[in-house]
């Protein structure tokens, strides 16, 4: 059968393998926590569940403007810029069917053939098999857990060519929950905003940090060189909204407007329920969100202690997201090799599951997500730990 070249490197998820092991021993009938989930486990907040019943009783139901409905753009345009008081125009935002659709529509509309793009590892899964159907071709630039999983301008630089022509940086990072200070996201900007580099800045986890300082973001840059810089955020993460498929990225308004003519030819409009949904999280009170994350720092409090207790395990402390991603190649030998055997084997043997680290560019690592129950938390990680201790002694 025929399948487009564009297609032909693209891999399926290295996660599924797992999640269809985790699958098939829940048919039969072993109690399996998943620990892999990439989504908060908090139903999303009621008022946001009224605007929809509301648009769907009002009759909110047909197509509505391709880059989402006016107030939507302008209330994603307040949101962006709340924090540094840097005006963002309902013109220079678009709204996508989540987070993951405006990075694909992003890439599709910036990259040409051949374009590097330079991808900060470990990685969002997704950047590199993205910008590959864009034509574009990842270059990474490895941290490891005794660089707390963050890189430099100067780890950057060796990585430029003269073909480079973006860099993606996430922060708070999927999967290993670093933050940036201030000063360290403001040199890397400036070093790749001076070099001639596009940022896209993927602040999707912006509203989960547990530091005492905010997460950064590449907004300030923006205002000055909107034509240099596109950020990405969302509801799905903050307001507890995965299945309700709303994003939206903030770029310079002519970027904007194709990537709007491409998403009309594909999705077109968003959905319209969704998107008044959306409106009433961003327009709506904000102690939900606080709320979750209080709940999510209580749990990452309560795994890292944990983690942290495991002898030979690496795990720098993760200041955002909801996950921990530790380097554990210290249990690799006879019995598992790398991480996709260790995660099949703790599902076997703990009955957990969690992510391999090979999924996001580091096979010394795994990733648990912590976007679960206190007391399930705990006793996955309890049976976790007792695995690889086990695994250590052979
Ligand atoms: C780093 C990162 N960016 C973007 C997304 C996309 O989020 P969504 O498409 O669910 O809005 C995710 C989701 O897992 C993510 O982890």
């Amino acid at each position: 059968m025929q399948i487009s070249d564009r297609l032909k490197s693209i891999q399926p998820s290295l996660t599924l393998a797992v999640n269809s092991k985790a699958l098939e021993l829940r048919s039969k009938g072993i109690d399996i926590i998943s620990l892999a989930v990439g989504e908060p486990d908090f139903p999303t907040p009621k008022h946001i569940c009224e605007a929809a019943k509301k648009a769907i009783d009002d009759n909110f139901c047909r197509y509505t403007q391709v880059p989402g409905i006016p107030e939507l753009r302008k209330a994603a345009g307040d949101y962006f810029s709340r924090q540094h008081k840097v005006p963002v125009a309902a013109e220079a935002v678009i709204i996508g069917a989540g987070g993951k659709h405006c990075i694909y529509n992003f890439l599709q509309a910036y990259l040409n053939h051949g374009d590097e793009v330079l991808i900060p590892s470990p990685y969002w899964l997704s950047y590199p098999d993205m910008v590959q159907l864009a034509g574009g071709v990842p270059i990474f630039v490895k941290a490891g857990a005794d660089q707390n999983f963050k890189v430099n301008c100067e780890m950057l630089e060796r990585a430029v060519s003269a073909k480079t022509k973006l860099l993606i940086m996430n922060c708070p990072s999927n999967p290993t929950g670093a933050v940036y200070t201030q000063a360290e996201f403001a040199k890397i900007m400036d070093w790749a905003l001076e070099r001639g580099l596009f940022v896209l800045s993927d602040e999707i986890y912006e509203q989960l940090v547990y530091t005492d300082f905010p997460a950064p973001s590449a907004l300030p840059w923006f205002a000055k060189k909107p034509e240099q810089v596109a950020i990405l955020n969302g509801v799905s993460k903050s307001f507890a909204m995965t299945g309700w498929r709303i994003g939206f990225l903030c770029a310079h308004p002519d970027l904007i407007k194709k990537i709007s003519a491409m998403q009309g030819h594909s999705t077109s409009s968003i959905c319209s329920i969704a998107q008044k949904a959306a409106l009433a999280a961003l327009t709506g009170p904000m102690d939900c969100v606080l709320e979750m994350r209080q709940a999510f720092q209580r749990r990452r409090d309560l795994a890292y202690a944990k983690v942290s207790s495991w002898p030979g395990i690496v795990c720098p402390k993760p200041d955002g997201a909801f996950y921990i991603f530790c380097d554990v190649h210290t249990v690799y030998g006879d019995s598992v090799h790398n991480s996709t055997e260790l995660c099949t084997y703790l599902l076997d043997h703990a009955h957990v599951a969690v992510v391999p680290g090979a999924a996001f560019g580091d096979d010394a690592c795994i990733r648990f997500s912590y976007a679960v129950a206190d007391e399930v938390l705990e006793r996955a990680l309890t049976a976790v730990g007792h695995e690889l201790a086990a695994l250590q002694k052979k």
